[in-house]
């Protein structure tokens, strides 16, 4: 069969899809890149803000033309709305064939086959940690590309108040080591020579779930660093996304000590204000996120940040916003992702009245979009003259006749070629412009 495959919303759901893919594959079907050629069209859908439950459902709605000239196709939804609606998406949608919730991914082949003899709506939701102790069997990486992802853990225990991810994504679990190794010495055999560790709240590894902040000297994720460190012919390793809490002096000392470890850290604030932070159910305060800021600076001195914030959480005002802005402001983040308070049915948050009008969100995201974009350009000025080593990406998307490669911390370069120039090596730029989000160099 012809499967194509739409993926929304976060890294994790693009693994997912990854996975998806690698199993159709290895059970002989084929995954295309058009929804005209497809027999099965398959949609990995996200639920964080309302925004992108609406997007897909419309997407989904639309290929019902498509079903109509062609009876045979089989449509599915996976992913977090497809855990969260379950079988009332075909009330809405009734040309869905199936509905395939988070804990069931590693039942796909199965389930497209048996329903193209058998069509019938079916919904399965249920919650299996199969799903994970089966990851290193069940998935089959992407091969041959200079980029890996791997999912170390799964769920999420924190519950944000805002949050739709531990409903949706069910309890955390994380992967045995021996199987985590396994898979990076696989991707790294078939050409990876940088992986992203993913997990909804990743440096919570191997701690079984407990959510209160570990002892300084205990840290599984950083175990789990150091052997990563030790992978011949790996040249980076990122992670995304860590609980701020999480930064003990271990993992701290840890990244400092693995020289493949990368120095941009995702540290997501979410809010600057201790109050709603509180009201957030976050477990830290602006005093204790700047602690952990310092000293990961401390350590890794040319280290960027990047975040997560949300404006216009219920009740957030403007002296609140202030000081989320304030807090953005002293790190310096070189990225971050903002995100406008979508309530989302369930979650904590959801019970109290959405108070913050739109147009100030939207006021309040653009303030904070704007500082970013002064920071940066002003981050990246400094560096004009500058060497920095990259890890070879490939073509420029936007000009092909230029290359691109990310500094260890983040940072973007174009550069002319060379002969010799080969994705997933390791060159030094010599930067000589700046521009609004990335530089441009000469190799050396
Ligand atoms: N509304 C807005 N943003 C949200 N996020 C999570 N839930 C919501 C919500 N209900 C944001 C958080 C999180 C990121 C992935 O999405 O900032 O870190
Ligand atoms: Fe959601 Fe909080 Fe878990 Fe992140 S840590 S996935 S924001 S509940």
């Amino acid at each position: 069969m012809n499967v194509f495959i739409k993926t929304y919303g976060c890294q994790m759901n693009e693994r997912d899809s990854e996975a998806f893919a690698g199993m159709l594959v290895k059970a002989g079907h084929t995954v295309v890149w058009s929804e005209e050629e497809a027999d099965v069209l398959l949609f990995n859908t996200c639920s964080v803000r309302e925004q992108a439950e609406r997007k897909a459902i419309g997407k989904i709605g639309y290929m019902k033309k498509l079903k109509a000239k062609k009876p045979d196709l089989v449509i599915g939804v996976m992913g977090c709305m497809a855990q969260r609606l379950g079988d009332k998406l075909f009330e809405e949608l009734p040309h869905l064939d199936f509905v395939l919730g988070t804990g069931q991914l590693h039942t796909i082949v199965p389930l497209i086959e048996s329903i193209r003899e058998d069509r019938r709506h079916v919904a399965n939701v249920a919650e299996s940690a199969a799903v994970l102790t089966g990851m290193g069997s069940h998935y089959a990486p992407m091969t041959g590309s200079w980029h890996g992802q791997i999912a170390i853990t799964r769920g999420c225990n924190r519950f944000c108040s805002y949050c739709i991810v531990p409903y949706v994504r069910g309890r955390e679990i994380s992967r045995e080591i021996g199987d985590v190794l396994d898979e990076a010495r696989m991707l790294v055999d078939q050409g990876c020579r940088e992986i992203m560790l993913l997990g909804q709240n990743v440096a919570a590894y191997g701690l079984g779930g407990n959510v209160n902040a570990p002892a300084p000297d205990h840290s599984p994720f950083a175990d789990l660093l150091a052997e990563m460190n030790k992978i011949e012919g790996l040249l980076r390793i990122r992670f995304t996304s860590p609980y701020p809490t999480y930064f003990n002096a271990k993992l701290i000392r840890t990244i400092a000590e693995c020289e493949k470890v990368c120095h941009n850290i995702h540290l997501p604030l979410q809010s600057g204000s201790d109050r709603i932070l509180k009201l957030m159910n976050r477990q830290y305060t602006r005093a204790s996120y700047m602690e952990v800021v310092n000293n990961i600076r401390a350590a890794l001195p040319d280290v960027t940040f990047s975040t997560d914030v949300i404006v216009g959480f219920p009740d957030e005002t403007h002296d609140d916003f202030l000081m989320t802005r304030d807090v953005m402001n002293e790190v310096g983040f070189d990225n971050s992702f903002i995100f406008k308070y979508s309530p989302r049915p369930g979650a904590k948050s959801s019970f109290v009245e959405d108070s913050v009008p739109q147009e100030v969100k939207e006021e309040r995201n653009q303030i904070l979009l704007g500082d970013l974009k002064n920071r940066v350009e002003a981050n990246l000025k400094q560096l004009v003259g500058s060497v920095q080593e990259v890890l070879v990406e490939g073509e420029s998307p936007r000009n092909p006749d230029r290359w691109c490669g990310k500094t260890g911390n983040s940072r973007l370069i174009h550069f002319e070629p060379d002969d010799g120039i080969q994705a997933g090596t390791l060159r030094k730029v010599l930067v000589k412009r700046a521009g609004t989000v990335s530089l441009s160099g000469e190799l050396i």
